[in-house]
């Protein structure tokens, strides 16, 4: 009996000890998946938590706008041309928007289907669209004398649209920002660099950052998105998140605005945390981004035209069935657009910009239910030629986006017994769908077991891309 006591024990401790080696083996694994963003005192429920309205509205509105809207020819432009202050300042001298009305634009924004804005409160020029007191380089400073900027929050926050701030990390301004490779002072000669920048100190500007930063996130209520732009590290004559101390604005942002969700561009993106989401910008990923293997928040910033600035000359314009297929596209690989448009000196949307914004309104009052709270779908739905699926995981409701309307048929493989009812998104009209296949004299049905054909209208639907929308069993 004793024998056979001990060997029960022993058993019993083997097990112990191989269940205890796995559930430690399944935490480690565990640890090291996790993506570099949610490391540090960020745990993932919290960012999950944080960013469940961004992850459910999908679709915001980029705003560029200041100075560089009168040169209208690219918001680089300073430093494209090496525009010296003395000559960039004629611009700061004449600005006078005096058309501006935000209650318009947050009017438009709202009709497009917008549910977030992201403003440029100081470009890369370093000019500021609001009344900061560590600056004259100001809003206020000019001939149109009054602020942008809380107009501007308050206008788009009646339309209940959240608000975001874009601030630049480059400055081409002031006087302690070190002149890198993208300043429009840059020399040719680099020992004449070292001179030119031997009484710039970098310390100062990164003090007048943090305090621009909590005016910022302190003076306008609830902001819910920072979009920090841009860490130039690798090559010569860059910066990197040792410049800004990335670390130490990002701790500031969230400690003034707990809630805030802070884009990927401070540079801490390799080793480091803090940040929230990507930016792949102007251009479409193949599929969902990974890092370790895992899927990240992405949002992906895209312009009308090329530039972000108002481009006067710009020829290249989106149309609106490309925004389109670019918003669902996004949504169906798990990201958010961020469009822009970029304002006129005199303070309107140019005609252009008007049109797609029309266009993508008329659009989103009938689908709007395949962008919010969407994302790709389970890979079990296979996706038919020329369409682009979403999915609402609370709804159980799939979205196929027809780009070319098929004749009479859609077939969809393998959704044998996957499908409760279906139906056009724009008018809610039934479609019928059927798994046998039909024989005639003429035509035969090529399709699998499993299957479903559904029957479409001959005619498109008018709409700029039809949407039908399958319930799920
Ligand atoms: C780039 C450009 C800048 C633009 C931004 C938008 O960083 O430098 O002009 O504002 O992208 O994401």
């Amino acid at each position: 009996f004793n024998e056979q006591n001990i060997t029960y024990k022993t058993i019993n401790m083997k097990r112990v000890i191989i269940y205890t080696f796995l559930f430690l083996s399944l935490i480690c694994q565990k640890m090291n998946a996790t993506p570099p963003s949610q490391k540090q005192s960020d745990s993932p429920i919290n960012k999950t938590e944080r960013m469940s309205w961004w992850t459910h509205d999908r679709f915001g509105l980029f705003i560029h706008w200041g100075l560089y809207a009168m040169p209208a020819r690219h918001e680089w432009v300073k430093s494209r041309e090496k525009m010296s202050d003395e000559h960039y300042n004629r611009y700061k001298d004449l600005f006078n928007p005096d058309l501006y009305n935000p209650e318009e634009w947050a009017h438009m924004a709202k009709s497009a289907g917008v549910k977030y804005m992201v403003f440029t409160t100081k470009h890369h020029d370093g000019f500021c669209m609001w009344d900061s007191k560590y600056t004259d380089y100001k809003i206020t400073n000019t001939p149109y004398k009054k602020d942008i900027l809380k107009p501007l929050v308050n206008a788009f926050r009646n339309e209940g649209i959240r608000i975001g701030f874009y601030y630049s990390l480059l400055d081409w301004h002031h006087p302690d920002f070190t002149i890198d490779r993208n300043h429009p002072q840059m020399p040719q000669n680099p020992e004449l660099l070292k001179e030119l920048n031997k009484n710039r100190n970098m310390a100062n500007y990164r003090e007048y950052m943090k305090n621009q930063l909590t005016e910022l996130l302190t003076e306008f209520g609830q902001i819910d998105e920072l979009f920090m732009d841009y860490t130039y590290a690798e090559g010569e004559n860059g910066k990197n998140s040792k410049d800004w101390d990335a670390e130490g604005i990002i701790k500031l942002a969230r400690k003034l605005q707990p809630q805030i969700i802070i884009n990927n561009r401070l540079g801490l993106s390799e080793n480091n945390q803090g940040w929230d989401y990507i930016t792949p910008e102007q251009f479409m990923p193949q599929q969902w981004p990974t890092i370790n293997n895992l899927r990240v928040p992405w949002e992906t910033c895209q312009t009308f035209s090329g530039s972000w600035g108002y481009n006067r000359d710009e020829y290249s314009w989106k149309s609106v069935h490309q925004l389109i297929v670019m918003l669902a596209e996004t949504v169906s690989k798990g990201g958010n657009l961020l469009l822009n448009v970029g304002p006129t000196a005199r303070g309107v949307f140019d005609e252009r910009a008007i049109e797609r914004l029309n266009g993508l309104a008329h659009w989103m009052r009938f689908h709007s239910n395949s962008i919010y709270g969407c994302t790709a779908a389970p890979s079990e739905y296979s996706c038919p030629n020329n369409c682009i699926l979403t999915y609402n995981p609370s709804t159980k409701r799939l979205y196929i986006h027809v780009l070319e309307w098929p004749f009479k048929s859609l077939y969809l493989k393998q959704y044998k017994g996957k499908i409760k009812y279906a139906q056009l998104l724009n008018d809610n009209s039934e479609l019928k769908f059927r798994t046998e296949t039909q024989k005639g004299s003429h035509m035969t049905e090529n399709t699998g077991a499993d299957d479903i054909i559904i029957t479409l209208p001959v005619e498109r639907p008018n709409v700029e891309v039809p949407v039908i929308e399958l319930v799920l069993e």
